[in-house]
């Protein structure tokens, strides 16, 4: 009999199954700790995303990956296969797209630091550069021109605007207000306008083709977002009637969370967030027929990976119980950083009464804590334990702290009944 805890996890004869992977099979694979992926349940996030804003009516659209969330190169090769662009913040993660094949007119680029080696970077690739420098500043306009001329070419830009809004969601995680480092307040972008007029530099080397906003990460309520997608509707509107011209596209950025508590909402609320797109986005598209372009990183990934890890002591201290484990903060930093919440699941669900423990690696940081107080079946050392939804946000944010080695990466792919590994190691910038 299995029994289903989330659409992804159930337990079949006491064994983990998750994602139609029988785990008890592959867990001794590499040594642990490793993430390992599904590609399947990628495939099945970016059709359900796409799904939920045709069913809007938005047909134009393009999901540019946002490969921070996981940059594996399967998972990569895998979403271009599945047509996707990608969003970009570094020089690496413009080669991660290029070696994937990602297509460079797919290509948008975020992130307030951009350096005059990673504006000709991106000049340079394909023909006609990227599809976009999501620009964050007015003096990273003046120098994405100048490296435009530089190389003779016209770079293609679309203003990041601030909307000065607080995102339901962790407070380092939220990106939309004033007093955050993240793109252009209103006034500052209409100011650029009349440069690309009279400015010879932008009229020859800038193109104007779009404008984003993103105002944080993991929301699952959408208030917030509507507001910023109406003032980016309403600010777009303005720059076409300046301009005289409809902008290309009109990127709303990422920021659509999941359901990392799994009884209590163990889904990505996928057509709440398309219709406050849509609604949000509403002034602008009736007037122009403007693509919309999407950044998501966690909806895509988050749920299509597992870290595996191993219990290497059970301590007892007066009232506590610590599951001790093989990975740590450094292989999977999110609950430290942000106090996230992930579900655990042991891969043998053994019979016996429940206890409860904190779960921790072997980190020297009190913060190194997977969970606490936790209800578990009964374990033994040596018991693999799968942390849950840690496939956004884990492996590309892993760290050597403590010596550690990187944890190791295993992407099934059920479709063609493959299995890949894949071992990271530190190249030099
Ligand atoms: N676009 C931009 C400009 C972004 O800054 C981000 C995320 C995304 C797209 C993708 O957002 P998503 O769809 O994944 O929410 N390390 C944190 C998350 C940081 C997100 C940073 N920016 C975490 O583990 O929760």
């Amino acid at each position: 009999m299995s029994r289903l805890l989330h659409p992804l996890y159930s337990y079949k004869k006491n064994k983990l199954i998750y994602s139609g992977i029988d785990l008890a099979n592959i867990s001794l694979t590499p040594p642990t700790p490793f993430y390992l992926y599904s590609l399947d349940a990628v495939t099945k996030n970016v059709a359900a995303f796409r799904q939920a804003f045709a069913q809007t009516g938005i047909y134009d659209l393009l999901l540019c990956y946002a490969l921070k969330a996981n940059p594996n190169p399967h998972i990569l090769g895998h979403v271009e296969q599945l047509g996707t662009g990608a969003d970009i913040v570094s020089k690496g993660e413009l080669t991660a797209a290029t070696q994937a094949k990602i297509s460079p007119d797919k290509i948008v680029f975020s992130g307030v630091g951009k350096t005059k080696e990673e504006i000709l970077q991106a000049l340079n690739t394909g023909a006609n550069g990227i599809r976009a420098f999501n620009v964050e500043s007015l003096e990273e306009l003046q120098l994405i021109a100048e490296c435009a001329k530089e190389l003779n070419k016209v770079a293609r830009v679309a203003f990041r605007f601030n909307p000065s809004i607080k995102a339901p969601t962790h407070h380092l995680i939220s990106t939309g207000n004033k007093s955050h480092k993240f793109g252009l307040l209103p006034k500052d972008i209409l100011s650029a306008l009349p440069l690309f007029k009279s400015r010879q530099l932008y009229r020859q080397h800038l193109k104007l083709v779009g404008l984003s906003v993103h105002i944080g990460s993991q929301l699952l309520t959408f208030h917030a977002s509507k507001k910023a997608f109406r003032a980016l509707a309403s600010l777009a509107l303005t720059i076409s009637e300046t301009t005289n011209r409809p902008l290309e596209f009109l990127d709303v950025g990422g920021g659509l969370g999941i359901g990392y508590h799994h009884h209590t909402m163990p889904f990505t609320p996928f057509q709440t967030y398309a219709h406050a797109v849509k609604l949000g986005l509403t002034s602008y598209l009736n007037q122009y027929p403007t693509q919309v372009v999407c950044e998501p990183g966690r909806c895509i990934v988050g749920n299509a990976g597992i870290f595996i890890t191993r219990i290497v002591r059970i301590k007892k201290s007066g009232p506590y119980t610590f599951l001790v484990v093989d990975g740590g903060m450094n292989d999977f930093a999110r609950p430290a950083l942000y106090q996230a919440h992930h579900e655990i699941y042991p891969l043998i669900k053994r019979p016996g009464p429940t206890f409860k423990a904190n779960v921790v690696g072997p980190v020297c940081e009190t913060s190194d804590c997977f969970a606490e107080g936790r209800t578990f079946t009964p374990v033994h050392v040596g018991d693999y334990l799968a942390i849950a939804d840690t496939g956004a946000y884990g492996h590309s944010m892993a760290s050597f702290y403590n010596l550690r080695a990187l944890p190791a990466e295993l992407v099934i792919d059920s479709a063609k009944q493959e299995t890949s590994l894949y071992q990271a190691v530190l190249t030099s910038r």
